[in-house]
């Protein structure tokens, strides 16, 4: 079996495109599963997954629990609301508790930018990244390449936005790195102050016209609006921003050309997306989350192989 160059699933900085293109290959093969009747294969049986989860999460969470399973891991949930990390246990003390019980694979997320990679330092079991602070999100960036690859039939030279929150977004930042070591063109989108300052240190392209940015683009990538980060007003009001940077269907409709149109989640539903936008053919957000389980499975089986 080919292998992963790390042994963890920090970011997506830390992976080369060979990984990338053997986590797609992987998962075109655990999609096919995952549509069949029969969905489970024993690939990770007496292999014990924990998802410990500090942060809020719909999507990443049950996709992670669903592929462990498909997978025949043995899988064991934690969420910091009601554990023992209310009474001040710390991170590490609550990780090694967890580890005592035979557990081979850490799937965390958590609120501060670079928790994944301290634990790392200081645990044997691997770990995944499901999510840390406004840092990484690196399975929602290979979901959404993989999605792109499936839609436009490979992810080079295409032209990508990311438009909306980028400052605050992991998904944007994990996001640029993949779709850059995949050759992909990218550009972010949305209102300067929610762009940072650095972003064209990473090789994109920044527009600040949505218009502009739909025209260009193969594919829109559109991004929740992250008011739980967001201690300083960005913009004058989620109905002035809207107005600005919302999309609804007739504007997509109006393009010269088909273009993709996704999104993370959860959306905030008449902000960056009016309904009508999000349920249209335009959208493969829905695809997207399918996908999410077949990349995930392909994670945690190349990254158990990599230390059996
Ligand atoms: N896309 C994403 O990370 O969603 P959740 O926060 O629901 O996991």
């Amino acid at each position: 079996m080919s292998k992963l160059s790390q042994r963890h699933l920090l970011g997506i900085k830390d992976i080369t495109r060979e990984d990338i293109e053997l986590i797609f290959e992987t998962a075109d093969n655990f999609k096919e599963v995952i549509n069949r009747p029969i969905k489970k294969v024993p690939s990770l049986r007496d292999v014990t997954i924990a998802n410990v989860f500090f942060e809020n999460s719909t999507r990443t969470r049950l996709s992670f629990e669903l592929a462990e399973k498909r997978l025949s891991a043995d899988v064991v949930n934690f969420s910091a609301s009601g554990s023992s990390v209310k009474k001040g246990e710390t991170l590490l003390d609550t990780v090694n508790n967890i580890l005592a019980m035979k557990v081979d694979m850490v799937v965390m997320r958590h609120a501060s930018a670079g928790a994944p990679h301290f634990l790392s330092k200081h645990i044997k079991a691997n770990i995944v990244n499901a999510g840390d602070g406004t840092h990484e999100h690196p399975t929602q960036a290979l979901l959404d390449a993989f999605s792109i690859r499936e839609q436009l039939g490979g992810v080079g030279g295409k032209k990508i936005a990311i438009i909306g929150d980028i400052l605050h977004s992991r998904v944007a930042l994990s996001n640029i790195f993949a779709l850059k070591k995949l050759g992909a063109e990218v550009m972010v989108c949305g209102p300067a102050t929610l762009i940072p300052k650095f972003i064209s240190t990473l090789g994109v392209q920044v527009e600040l016209d949505v218009a502009k940015a739909l025209e260009w683009c193969d594919v829109a990538n559109v991004l929740r609006i992250q008011l739980e980060r967001q201690q300083l007003k960005y913009f004058p009001s989620l109905r002035e921003y809207s107005l600005y940077y919302g999309i609804s269907k007739k504007t997509l409709d109006n393009l010269k050309k088909k273009i993709v149109l996704m999104h993370p989640g959860p959306i905030n539903r008449g902000v960056e997306l009016t309904s009508d936008a999000a349920d249209s053919p335009h959208s493969i957000i829905l695809d997207q989350v399918e996908n999410g389980v077949a990349v995930r499975m392909a994670v945690l089986y190349l990254l158990a192989g990599a230390t059996n």
